[in-house]
């Protein structure tokens, strides 16, 4: 199945990518995992992509879209694919056609999960996350033993661009430019509305609901 995950930071795409990545077995290609990997690593790309991501502005399309292009070539993605954080803006999603009509792997569906403001905030200000990719919340998805991971035992930290300031500019920039995609994809008639303001496993539940037609 050919997926994208759609919806503001903090909506819980992320957490439900890695949990629908293991149920059907198909690949979570995270562009915000990719670039933060870049970030880590100290590669050039991560070089650029640093500045924009610590102010919550979008990195430019041309760097994603060779990201993505790359990501998508390889063997894994034979089997289907759940895009996570793309695409973002009008020109990625109209780079992203170009490049599945090329592999002749179109997409079925764009969930569309969606979460109110005043909600996001307080669930970007309250996450921690493990090196292993693991996710949790303070609140609504807390780890067994208070700042550890629970998969690996890992040390818990918050990310960088999780402060007040950085996560307003970044609902900020996804008003801008990253909504406007809902209509892009309404018009393509790909897209199905979820609501994740319930708890993760009805979320996930519902996105079951959705998805099992596609296997
Ligand atoms: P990215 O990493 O994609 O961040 P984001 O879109 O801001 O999304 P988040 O990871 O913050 O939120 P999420 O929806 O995954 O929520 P999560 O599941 O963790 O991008 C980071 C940056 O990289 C961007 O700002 C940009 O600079 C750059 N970038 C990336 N892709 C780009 C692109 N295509 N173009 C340009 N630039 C790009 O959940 C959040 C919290 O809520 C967690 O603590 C979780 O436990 C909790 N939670 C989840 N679900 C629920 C629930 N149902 N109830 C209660 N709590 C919940
Ligand atoms: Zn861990």
């Amino acid at each position: 199945m050919n997926v994208v995950l759609f919806g503001p930071p903090g909506a819980g795409k992320g957490t439900q990518a890695k949990e629908l990545s293991r149920y059907y077995d198909i690949p979570h290609i995270s562009t915000g995992d990719i670039l933060r990997a870049n970030v880590k690593e100290g590669t050039e790309l991560g070089k650029e992509a640093e500045n924009y991501m610590n102010r919550g502005e979008l990195v430019p399309d041309e760097v994603l879209i060779g990201i993505i292009k790359n990501r998508l070539a390889e063997p894994d993605c034979k089997k289907g694919y759940l895009l996570d954080g793309y695409p973002r803006t009008i020109p990625q999603a109209d780079a992203l056609d170009g490049i599945l009509d090329e592999i002749g792997m179109p997409l079925d569906v764009v969930l569309n999960i969606d979460v109110p403001d005043e909600e996001l905030v307080g669930r970007l200000s309250g996450r921690y996350m493990c090196k292993c990719g693991e996710s949790y919340h303070i609140k609504f998805n807390p780890p067994k033993a208070e700042g550890v991971c629970d998969s690996c035992g890992g040390q818990l930290y918050q990310r960088d661009d999780d402060k007040e300031e950085v996560i307003r500019q970044r609902l900020e920039s996804y008003k801008a430019k990253t909504q406007p995609l809902i209509d892009y994809y309404n018009e393509k008639d790909l897209v199905v509305n979820i609501n994740g303001e319930k708890d993760i496993k009805d979320v996930f539940d519902d996105i079951r609901g959705v998805l099992d037609k596609y296997v």
